[in-house]
């Protein structure tokens, strides 16, 4: 072991002299501590990369051991220079967000000098113990509900999506604090989203509203409604333009009987009484965390559903994706919801390299802002969000100047964002459908919205809570 060290040593001190005397008198400390796998690099992989660098994880190959890791060490060491790892896309001048996968400097000039000192392994003694992952999960699960089949995937073609519910039942409301979406064939899986299923009755009594309502609309209230009636109050939120997404995609309405594609014989449709979504899986977003106070609620009798979307990859197979859940110890004040600000009318041309669409939202009641997942497909290059304040003051809250479709990931504010009634997020998300986009799978196509990745979206999945208005006007009274 003594030899390794005095050998590594002797070779950096031989290239400081090469490159000059200066640089000598300054690396001559440094050098003398080539930083070794077990007491210097171990650490920074347990804490930035073993995440998804472990097996069964996401990442390719595991870094927990020297020996997993001696490999890969001149891939770490440019991975890391270029930025590419760890994952990471929001532009640092923009907002401070939670779990932001970044290493400083000093760690990145260690990894560099680690490799290049031949990557020593160094003493047994300080390696450190590696993270704890609890049987494959990084949360610790109450509960974890699974898809009811095992999903038969074919070896090749394009599967439209799936919906599979998941039942919970929950005898009374459960308040989630944590959750982590485990794929069954990751391979398979590319991304999940998560919605909550109304229990039938539930569904039943919103359709006789709905019916009621529209009876209402057509040929007026009855008369005695009508003198009772409340006026309608302003919906929390008004979007600008664009939300109507196209007849026979998800969200949209279904297309007429002869124009829908034959889905296949596994097709698993959308249920009745599909209501709120809660988040979803990606790569690089499979688990959430509330803070203290805040969750999501499962209603009593409701169940889960899985929006499956499936990426065939030569070898036929089955999925049977699962989710773990943890209780909140107490239940908490806030209970987060989700919406979406999208823009459903793009129209990309063929071999546009930089083609832009925007949309804004203005919020009529005061909403604190969670987080934000931008989600374009695979000719989505960049994001930016602004907010203006009612007193006309404006805020980059996030900017994303090099959009990765194959990273989802979830941007969730350090400090929620408070915006006041009056307030406006604008968002503008930038497309290349030229030959220079690597991932263009047909620059010669005009591109509309779809749930296919060679169709596009403009959609971004918000988090938030209405804080109730009580609160803010007793303050302001007082
Ligand atoms: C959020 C998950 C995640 C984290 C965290 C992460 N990686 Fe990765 N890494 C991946 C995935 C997935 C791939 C393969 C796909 C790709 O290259 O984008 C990958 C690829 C790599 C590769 C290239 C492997 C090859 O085939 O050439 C290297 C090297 C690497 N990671 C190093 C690191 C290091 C070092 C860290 C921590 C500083 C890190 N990664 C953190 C998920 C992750």
């Amino acid at each position: 072991m003594k030899r390794v060290v005095v050998g590594t040593f002797a070779l950096l001190a031989a290239a400081v002299v090469w490159s000059g005397a200066n640089v000598a008198a300054e690396q001559a400390a440094p050098a003398a501590a080539a930083p070794t796998f077990n007491k210097d690099i171990a650490p920074i992989l347990y804490a930035n990369c073993t995440s998804c660098h472990r097996p069964g994880e996401i990442a390719p190959m595991s870094l927990i051991t020297y020996k997993d890791a001696r490999p890969w060490a001149k891939a770490i060491a440019s991975k890391v220079a270029d930025g590419t790892m760890p994952p990471w896309h929001a532009d640092p001048r923009y907002g401070k967000f939670v779990g932001e996968r970044r290493l400083s400097d000093d760690q990145k000039s260690t990894l560099a000098k680690w490799v290049a000192a031949g990557a020593p392994e160094g003493n047994a003694a300080d390696l450190p113990a590696p993270p704890a992952y609890n049987d494959g999960w990084n949360i610790t699960p109450d509960v974890v509900l699974s898809m009811q089949e095992d999903y038969p995937i074919p070896a090749a073609g394009e599967v439209p999506y799936q919906y599979m519910v998941v039942p919970a039942n929950f005898t009374e409301d459960r308040f989630i604090s944590d959750w982590e979406i485990r794929p069954g064939d990751r391979r398979a899986v590319h991304h999940i989203l998560l919605y909550l299923l109304a229990p039938k009755e539930v569904v039943e009594a919103q359709m006789k509203r709905q019916q009621q309502a529209m009876l209402n609309r057509m040929f007026g209230p009855p008369p005695a409604a009508a003198a009772n009636a409340a006026p309608r109050p302003a919906p929390p939120f008004e979007f600008a333009c664009c939300v109507q997404i196209p007849d026979g995609q998800s969200g949209g309405r279904p297309l007429p009987k002869d124009q829908q594609k034959d889905p296949g014989p596994n097709y698993r449709a959308r249920p009745v009484g599909m209501a709120q979504g809660m988040g979803g899986f990606s790569p690089g977003g499979s688990i959430r965390h509330f803070p203290e106070g805040m969750g999501m609620r499962i209603p009593a009798g409701y169940s889960l559903v899985f929006q499956m979307h499936y990426t065939t990859y030569g070898k036929a197979t089955t999925d049977r994706s699962k989710i773990g859940l943890k209780f909140a110890k107490t239940q908490p004040k806030t209970i987060l919801n989700t919406m979406a600000l999208i823009n459903a009318s793009l129209s990309i041309p063929p071999g546009e390299a930089n083609y832009t669409i925007d949309n804004a939202m203005t919020f009529n009641r005061e909403t604190v802002i969670y987080s934000l997942v931008p989600h374009t497909h695979v000719r989505g290059t960049g994001w930016h969000y602004e907010v203006t304040y009612p007193d006309g003051r404006k805020d980059v809250v996030l900017s994303v100047p090099k959009y990765d479709f194959n990273w989802q990931h979830e941007y969730i504010f350090t400090q929620p964002l408070r915006l006041p009634a009056g307030s406006k997020l604008y968002a503008k998300a930038w497309y290349d459908n030229s030959t220079r986009n690597k991932s263009n799978p047909d620059p010669t196509k005009t591109v509309t919205w779809g749930d296919q990745t060679w169709e596009e979206m403009m959609y971004t999945s918000i988090t938030f809570y209405n804080p109730p208005p009580s609160t803010t006007s007793a303050q302001q009274q007082r």
